[in-house]
């Protein structure tokens, strides 16, 4: 039995949805074939056209995907979100022409918005009590108002490059996103069994993404406040140096909070820090 896995064909989840499978230690070719069998693990890649993912999960046409929050939560499919993934980070938003003298979202009143998002779109002009037009369109989007087929356009945006070439202004944010990993909520047996390896795999890459492994030297009388500032995973690791008075501590600190940390560190007394990526991270 093997578990079929749809990623993204081309596009701006790819690669890492690639990289991901890769750092759980699941090897696949990706010799721009539709399907592509991993040599050590028993799962299938299907390279799909993103839009299409959660149809095919909710088929069982494929069992899992990774694609964007966003395209889930368009869809409407009977699909069940396993996994937030931390890439593919993004927002949907309403754009306007740069020049446009924007005075909030009631502005969108009577105008028509480009989209490929109808369903979210639509849910949000409700809520904010906005009649609209929506134009539904499949793909660049952006170039909608410079060709006059409508006012504004409501797309995804990640670093804004695509709207800024485009002479377009964000100004309302509708929604935030990022790569998730979802399946076929009838998923049972054997499939669910390699499913909850997979999980267990992609927590562990993400663990070890989001820690970093500090080791410092310390004077003795500064360990209880170095050690209160590094928690880890357990407790932090005391191990005495050759020179008397001093010790060695090892511990796990958070990627967010990490430059904090060192600073509070080095008030302390640390000196010596050393901070390394870790390789995979079992809680
Ligand atoms: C989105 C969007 C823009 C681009 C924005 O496409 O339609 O083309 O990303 O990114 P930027 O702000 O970094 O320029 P997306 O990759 O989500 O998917 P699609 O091609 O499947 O619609
Ligand atoms: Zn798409």
């Amino acid at each position: 039995m093997r578990l079929k896995i749809a990623i993204q064909k081309k596009g701006r989840l790819s690669e890492q949805s690639l990289s991901l499978l890769r750092e759980c230690g699941i090897r696949i070719s990706n010799g721009g074939k539709l399907k592509a069998e991993a040599s050590n693990f028993p799962v299938d890649v299907l390279y799909l056209r993103d839009d299409d993912i959660p149809q095919y999960v909710a088929d069982g046409v494929a069992d899992v995907g990774i694609l964007g929050e966003n395209v889930v939560l368009e869809k409407e499919k009977q699909v069940r979100v396993e996994e937030k993934l931390g890439f593919g980070k993004c927002r949907l938003s309403l754009a306007v022409r740069r020049e446009e003298s924007y005075n909030g979202p009631s502005w969108f009143n009577g105008k028509k918005i480009a989209s490929t998002y109808p369903v979210i779109l639509n849910n949000y002009l409700r809520g904010q009590g906005i009649n609209a037009a929506i134009e539904e369109i499949s793909g660049s989007v952006e170039i909608a108002p410079g060709i006059g087929l409508a006012d504004g356009v409501c797309d995804i945006v990640s670093t804004g490059s695509t709207l800024l070439m485009n002479g377009l202004r964000e100004v309302e944010t509708i929604l935030h996103s990022e790569a998730v990993l979802i399946s076929n909520p009838g998923l049972r047996g054997e499939k669910q069994t390699i499913l909850s390896r997979l999980r267990f795999r992609i927590q562990a890459v993400q663990n070890a993404r989001q820690n970093k492994y500090i080791l410092l030297n310390a004077p003795d009388e500064a360990l209880d406040t170095i050690c209160a500032l590094l928690p880890g995973m357990k407790s932090p690791t005391i191990l005495p140096l050759a020179e008397k008075g001093w010790s060695s501590v090892h511990s796990v600190v958070k990627e967010d909070t990490f430059w904090e940390v060192i600073d509070g560190l080095r008030r302390a007394g640390a000196q010596g820090i050393l901070v390394c990526p870790i390789e995979k991270m079992f809680l």
